[in-house]
């Protein structure tokens, strides 16, 4: 399976000047998401652990479509940031025998970038789209009819010359993925056959993936570790790995990459002021600053970005929802409370 990535660094076009926002948390400052991230992606529906609704129906969605020999129908994943859309793509690709095409909504910016990955694909490829809510409506449009009658109508020439041309595309599957599902226009959310949410992972299931993730880069890990891992990963697999090698940076300048116990994985996590619940330091701020400036709540997600200088949509798709998830943080009409547990949390769990 190849997987091609388009080329997002485009001199002169208008995305070198959009601001940089977090999609995702770094617990490394310079660490890119999908970089070091390969080598443990798994390979085939079998090797991905958790998320067993979504696997059970693009199980089926697979055979099926591979049965009738057909195109994979277009699916929507969408939920937090580091749960594995990109990697169940991939997985999809290698399951059905072809190539993903790897892009984000960001580098589809001109007509001509969109255009170029739609004609050049292959019978039955995949088009994985990142961070698909962002993409400009002049794209949307472009991809309605391609998704739905594999046709992209393009207009060539200009001024009293121009035409519209209907260009003919081959069979494909555009997997969407994105952390704000409700920022999707409904046309283009429409169009797409399946939709699925991907959900936190049980502390089981990230303990297994730590597992299978530590006997592929060699370390001997206690199962202990592992589960203190897991308990500190935020509930996300791309967490998980990341702390997994900061433990193995720590294992590795001691000289103590004999045995990697829970003592040296608490030790590596505290160095990164990863918390016992595994909140970092945005969260923390984020509860500390709700409970001393505005007594605990309730206090609207545009006064809380401000004072944390933080953009809101990142705050609600990106922070929030692990928050949340733990019960530590509450939405409600009137705004975001922190819980009863995550004041408790914040006041005897040790500052970062
Ligand atoms: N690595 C990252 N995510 C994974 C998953 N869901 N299953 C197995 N390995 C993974």
């Amino acid at each position: 399976m190849a997987i091609i990535s388009s080329n997002s660094d485009k001199k002169g076009s208008q995305s070198s000047k959009i601001k940089p926002r977090i999609v995702d948390r770094q617990l490394i400052p310079g660490e890119a998401p999908s970089s070091k991230e390969d080598g443990l992606r798994p390979q085939h529906l079998n090797d991905y652990i958790g998320q067993s609704g979504l696997k059970e129906v693009l199980g089926i969605a697979v055979k099926a479509a591979i049965g009738r020999g057909e195109a994979l129908d277009h699916i929507l994943l969408y939920g937090p940031p580091g749960l594995g859309k990109t990697t169940m793509a991939m997985v999809l690709a290698k399951e059905l025998g072809v190539s993903c095409r790897v892009t984000s909504a960001p580098a589809l910016e001109r007509p001509r970038d969109i255009v170029g990955l739609l004609v050049n694909l292959r019978p039955k490829e995949i088009l994985f789209i990142d961070e698909i809510h962002r993409l400009t409506r002049i794209a949307e449009e472009l991809l309605y009819p391609a998704m739905e009658d594999l046709r992209l109508d393009i207009t060539v020439g200009k001024g009293s010359t121009a035409r519209s041309r209907a260009l003919p595309l081959q069979p494909f599957t555009l997997i969407g993925a994105t952390t704000r599902a409700g920022s999707l226009s409904s046309p283009l959310r429409d169009r797409f056959g399946l939709i699925h949410r991907l959900d936190f992972y049980s502390q089981a299931d990230l303990t297994e993936i730590i597992e299978r993730s530590a006997t592929l880069l060699k370390l001997p890990l206690t199962s202990n570790a592992c589960m203190e891992i897991a308990r500190r990963c935020r509930g996300t697999p791309r967490i998980a790995n990341r702390l997994l090698r900061r433990v193995r940076d720590v294992a590795t300048v001691r000289n103590e990459l004999q045995t990697i116990n829970s003592k040296l994985v608490n030790d590596a996590l505290s160095l990164h002021k990863v918390d016992s619940r595994g909140l970092d330091a945005i969260d923390r701020r984020l509860l500390e600053m709700i409970i001393k400036n505005h007594q605990g709540g309730p206090v609207g997600l545009e006064t809380l970005a401000a004072s944390l200088g933080e953009d809101a949509s990142t705050l609600e798709s990106v922070i929030e929802p692990f928050l949340l998830q733990l019960g530590f943080l509450q939405r409600t009409p009137r705004g975001r409370i922190v819980s009863k547990e995550g004041k408790h949390h914040i006041e005897t769990s040790k500052t970062l």
